[in-house]
């Protein structure tokens, strides 16, 4: 392993881009740690458990990881799409409170929380960058088809929340660049039942689509904080 590059979080490694992210951070020669919902036997580095409805065991991991290497990289690679009970809207007369708020919960909450306690961890003048992934659908401008009213909102408000967020982030570590990542469309759990459809070559694997988001990062410099990116680098609208 390469010595100098630092620490990288990986929240969600037990998910399918979250183990591939975590991994090939590991083979660049990043300190990785995998943070799981659930533990994680075949992960040969350090690890820590979290639930991103549990603020106080977000704080506590936090606590957990302040001292040590910089930490250069952190990625949040959590989210939901479809569960027991929850299926993306096909109509408006679709709309559920419950399964509204529950995305919400999952995809802008949590995520949102994980910047509010480990944002303050990373480097005060070195750079790093922070990315939750998000999707393309969260795009307000780019929606043109409808549907999926939950997991767009829900996408939409993490946008927001990462936009807000980088304001003041460069104002307290100028070095440091908070966006939002989309995938592309990844051969996942989480994409499994909405796969039909994808053009030939548009299915990415989950280390294809980690392999350029690690490179997206690498890319990114300090006029970028605040927006949201696509695997293949491009910016997406708000
Ligand atoms: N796959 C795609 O085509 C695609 C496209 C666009 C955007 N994305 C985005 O990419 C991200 C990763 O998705 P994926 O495809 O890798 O999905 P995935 O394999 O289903 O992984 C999602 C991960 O989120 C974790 N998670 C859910 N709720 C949690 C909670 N309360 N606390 C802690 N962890 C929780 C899951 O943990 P458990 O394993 O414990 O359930 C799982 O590890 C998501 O934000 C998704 O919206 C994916």
């Amino acid at each position: 392993m390469s010595e100098g590059l630092g620490r990288a979080l990986v929240f969600g490694a037990g998910g399918g881009l979250g183990g591939a992210l975590a991994a090939r951070l590991r083979d660049q020669g990043y300190e990785t740690t995998a943070l799981t919902r659930r533990p994680a036997p075949d992960w040969p580095g350090p690890q820590l458990r979290f639930d991103l409805e549990d603020e106080a065991g977000l704080a506590a991991a936090a606590a957990t990881l302040k001292d040590g290497a910089p930490i250069r990289r952190v990625i949040v690679a959590t989210g939901l799409l479809h569960a027991d009970g929850v299926a993306p809207e096909r109509s408006n007369s679709a709309l559920d409170a419950a399964q509204l708020l529950r995305l919400y919960a999952i995809n802008a909450v949590g995520p949102a929380l994980v910047a509010k306690h480990f944002l303050p961890l990373l480097p005060r003048s070195e750079p790093s960058v922070f990315a939750a992934l998000s999707a393309r659908v969260g795009s307000i401008g780019d929606n043109r088809l409808g549907g999926w009213h939950s997991y767009r909102a829900s996408k939409a408000a993490l946008n927001m929340l990462i936009r807000t967020m980088a304001i003041e982030l460069n104002r307290t570590r100028p070095a440091a660049i908070l966006v939002g990542l989309h995938p592309g469309t990844v051969d996942t759990g989480l994409s499994k039942p909405f796969q039909r459809g994808v053009p030939a070559g548009r299915l990415f694997s989950p280390d294809q689509s980690a392999e350029r988001l690690l490179a997206v990062m690498d890319g990114l410099g300090p006029q970028d904080n605040g927006g949201v990116f696509a695997w293949d680098g491009t910016r997406i609208a708000e």
